[in-house]
């Protein structure tokens, strides 16, 4: 017992309603937590996956002859989806074609193989031709580009940076406004586009910038058209994974093979498949939410300076290995 209290009383009932008004928000921040943390559960392990097929019995894919693409690919085929299968090189489509036709009987797959980093409205003729008469339930836009290495936004060549905002922004809004009349028409429908934690998750990505910002739209993007097309019961999501161990990351990151917080491919798309029709925006592998929960509670400017200082470290390791 305090014994201040028991020497001045009328001091310490002025003080009781400090008391509680501080345990009330104490409470309130508990349930608020609790509850956040209940509904991660959910979302990450116990809700249902939606019936992909109510959506229309095809789905395109974009990028999808290697990584994240391939993975989705292959989980939605599993699912029961014919499959456009979309990426640039004809031979590995046909592989990646005959392995979902074997694999999983009586799904149908075609093959459209484009450029998004050459002329866009090309390949959007090619894929308006492939996909005629086709009703596509399903879009995944994920074919995205980054640097071939870290460097300042002045060092990156301009052939290069055309070539990222062709592929991620163009690529991306060509392909949806390719599949959105007819899944309006249909008043059904789901846009599921892959953005990255390096526009969502950090506040920053230095050394990394265009490809960033390209994220930045999608997100956007994605975000106001699950508005616009709610209406027309279009869903609209865009997926912000972290690391997911593919080419790309080996490339930008150095990073070979999964581990915990680096999950393969599948492990992302079996995630992936299971969040397509709720939010419109998520990061799918529980691994990834937990990272994206811890940088929540770091302030930018430690983020800022942990990214940079990664940033530089990859720049330098380059310009050793490549100096003579
Ligand atoms: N991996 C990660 O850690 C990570 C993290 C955050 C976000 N993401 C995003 O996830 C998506 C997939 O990444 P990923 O790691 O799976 O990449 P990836 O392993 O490099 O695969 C990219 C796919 O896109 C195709 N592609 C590349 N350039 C193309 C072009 N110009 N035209 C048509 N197709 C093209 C590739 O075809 P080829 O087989 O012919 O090369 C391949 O099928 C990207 O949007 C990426 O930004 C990845």
């Amino acid at each position: 017992m305090n014994l201040a209290c028991m020497n001045h009383p009328h001091e310490n009932k002025a003080q009781y309603p400090w008391i509680f008004l501080l345990s009330s928000l104490g409470f309130i921040v508990l349930l608020k937590h609790t509850l956040s943390f209940l509904q991660w559960v959910h979302s990450t392990f116990l809700r249902p996956s939606k019936d992909l097929v109510k959506y229309g019995p095809w789905a395109l894919v974009t990028g999808c002859t290697n990584g994240i693409g391939r993975a989705l690919a292959f989980r939605l085929a599993q699912r029961g989806l014919n499959l456009v299968l979309v990426s640039r090189n004809h031979e590995k489509l046909k592989t990646v074609s005959h392995e979902i036709e074997t694999n999983f009987l009586g799904i149908q797959t075609r093959i459209v193989a484009v450029d998004f980093s050459k002329d866009a409205s090309s390949c959007i003729w090619s894929i308006e031709e492939a996909i005629r008469g086709l009703d596509i339930g399903v879009l995944i836009n994920n074919v995205g580009i980054t640097y071939p290495r870290a460097c300042f936004f002045h060092e990156v060549e301009e052939r290069v940076w055309r070539e990222i905002v062709r592929v991620n922004v163009e690529g991306t809004a060509r392909a949806t406004r390719v599949v959105v009349p007819g899944m309006v028409q249909r008043r059904r429908g789901a846009v599921v586009s892959i953005g990255s934690g390096a526009a969502t998750v950090v506040p920053s990505h230095p050394l990394f910038t265009s490809y960033a910002a390209t994220k930045a739209f999608i997100d956007r993007l994605s975000r106001s058209l699950h508005v616009e097309y709610k209406l027309y019961g279009v869903d609209f999501l865009c997926q912000v994974p972290l690391y997911v161990a593919t080419r790309m990351a080996s490339k930008v990151a150095s990073i070979e093979g999964e581990s915990v917080y680096v999950p393969s491919p599948d492990k992302y798309a079996r995630a992936a498949i299971d969040h397509i029709g709720y939010e419109p925006q998520c990061t799918p592998h529980w691994a990834h939410s937990l990272q994206w929960c811890f940088a929540r509670s770091v302030p930018n400017r430690v983020l800022d300076a942990w990214r940079l200082s990664i940033g530089l470290k990859r720049r330098e390791k380059n310009i050793k290995r490549t100096s003579p």
